[in-house]
């Protein structure tokens, strides 16, 4: 009996997306991702605290997390729309609803950063620079509570994460491993 391959179809979409919760690494990998691939890297959370001239910290006290919502969405749109040969590295919320999500597949290629809520508390409960992850009254949480958190975020957003294109563990891997097998990936799909 004639086997037949299946082949994946050229796909001409040139945007890369990162997605995935705080902590998984979009920000370190994007940018070696970039290079690597020869495409540019835009940080969109770098590019909120540019426009506004202030941290994300500072944004969400000052203003709160509808504020940053809206700038974040706004700014996702403009720079995806004259983007070419990109990856945007995305907040760990940003396609936490249903219309970005629906937003970056339509534009790009998303590709989802994964790793376990243990791998998350342990690379973020020294950090104090998401906002996200303090309580009502802006304090740093920390042991059960953080952990009680982060597990809230994440069931939340899963839904919306497992929709990407590719998603990659992350967890144990050395930086390059993920680099090699994404570009592996991306290159089999993408229009030179
Ligand atoms: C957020 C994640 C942060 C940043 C903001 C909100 C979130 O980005 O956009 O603090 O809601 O998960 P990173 O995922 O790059 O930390």
């Amino acid at each position: 009996m004639e086997e037949r391959v299946k082949k994946q179809s050229p796909d001409t979409r040139r945007i890369i997306y990162l997605i995935g919760f705080m902590g998984s690494g979009k920000s370190t990998i994007g940018p070696i991702l970039a290079n690597t691939m020869g495409y540019s890297f835009v940080d969109l959370d770098s590019a909120i605290e540019f426009r506004e001239g202030k941290k994300i910290n500072e944004i969400f006290s000052e203003h709160g997390e509808q504020f940053f919502r809206t700038i974040e969405r706004t700014l996702l749109e403009e720079i995806a729309t004259s983007a070419d040969k990109t990856i945007i590295s995305l907040g760990g919320g940003t396609i936490a609803n249903d219309d970005a999500l629906r937003y970056v597949k339509a534009t790009g290629i998303v590709v989802y950063l994964k790793i376990t809520e243990e791998q998350i508390y342990k690379r973020l409960h020294t950090k104090g620079d998401r906002p996200m992850l303090r309580d009502e009254n802006g304090n740093l949480l920390n042991g059960e509570p953080l952990m009680a958190k982060i597990r809230s975020l994440l069931d939340k957003r899963t839904p919306f994460y497992d929709q990407a294109d590719i998603i990659m563990h992350t967890d144990d891997k050395k930086i390059g491993m993920t680099i090699d097998e994404l570009t592996k990936q991306l290159r089999s799909i993408i229009t030179p």
